[in-house]
């Protein structure tokens, strides 16, 4: 079997890439009980299980959601930044940088959706979830509680949605060497379609 000996940057970057989808199959696998699971789930529960249940599953499922979205987000960038400024010289512009490659532009539209979404899982799903669990946990349903969990409920149905093109960027990265708006906008129509089967879908499944 013949060997090669593998530069550091070659490591390096393995080893990133490894921490980032073992980090992003746990967040996008939980978006996904969240969305095709837990909302058709608690539709089924009264008024005392909610109660019970909520305070219970959310807070650990939140962690472990809000915590590999930041692994994957952090891990993703630094990945690029390794790869164009210390594995290479690319950098943004020159030739293989983030906006002169096919693979930095797919990565360019799957790491953009990837990160609205990591946005939308700190900044609008994770303080709307606190406030909910609280309420519920208290026994109170205040006057913003309606919105506050459509709020959360729609940041998460767009992660649903975006998380089906934003896939096909990362995996076309490597293993897709070519790049144009039609594959774009290809990618992102089926995409949302995919997601939108999939979320209908769920609606109906009972096991
Ligand atoms: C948050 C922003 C994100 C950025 C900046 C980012 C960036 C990257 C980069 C640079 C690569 C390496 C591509 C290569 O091999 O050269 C990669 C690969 C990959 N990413 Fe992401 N990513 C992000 C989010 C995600 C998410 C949410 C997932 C969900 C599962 C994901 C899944 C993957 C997978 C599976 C690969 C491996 C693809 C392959 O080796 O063919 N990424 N990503």
């Amino acid at each position: 079997m013949p060997t090669e000996v593998l530069d550091l940057n070659t490591i390096a970057l393995m080893i990133l890439r490894w921490i980032h989808f073992f980090a992003g199959i746990a967040w996008i696998g939980l978006l996904y009980f969240f969305n095709l699971v837990n909302v058709p789930f608690a539709k089924t529960m009264d008024a005392d299980t909610k109660k019970k249940v909520i305070p219970e599953l959310m807070p650990r499922a939140l962690f472990w959601f809000r915590w590999t979205a930041m692994i994957t987000f952090l891990v993703g960038w630094l990945y690029v930044i390794w790869k164009i400024f210390i594995a290479t010289d690319a950098g943004l512009l020159g030739t293989g940088g983030l906006f002169n490659s096919t693979w930095g532009y797919w990565i360019s539209f799957g790491g953009g959706l990837a990160t609205i979404m990591w946005f939308n899982v700190w900044f609008v799903i994770w303080p709307a979830q606190k406030n909910i669990i609280g309420w519920v946990k208290a026994g109170q349903a205040p006057a913003e509680m309606a919105g506050t969990v459509k709020r959360a409920f729609m940041a998460s149905r767009l992660n649903t949605y975006l998380s089906v093109p934003m896939l096909f960027g990362m995996g076309a990265a490597s293993h897709f060497p070519s790049f144009n708006l039609v594959y774009v906008a290809a990618v992102t129509l089926v995409g949302l379609l995919i997601a939108w089967f999939f979320i209908n879908l769920s609606q109906k499944v009972t096991g």
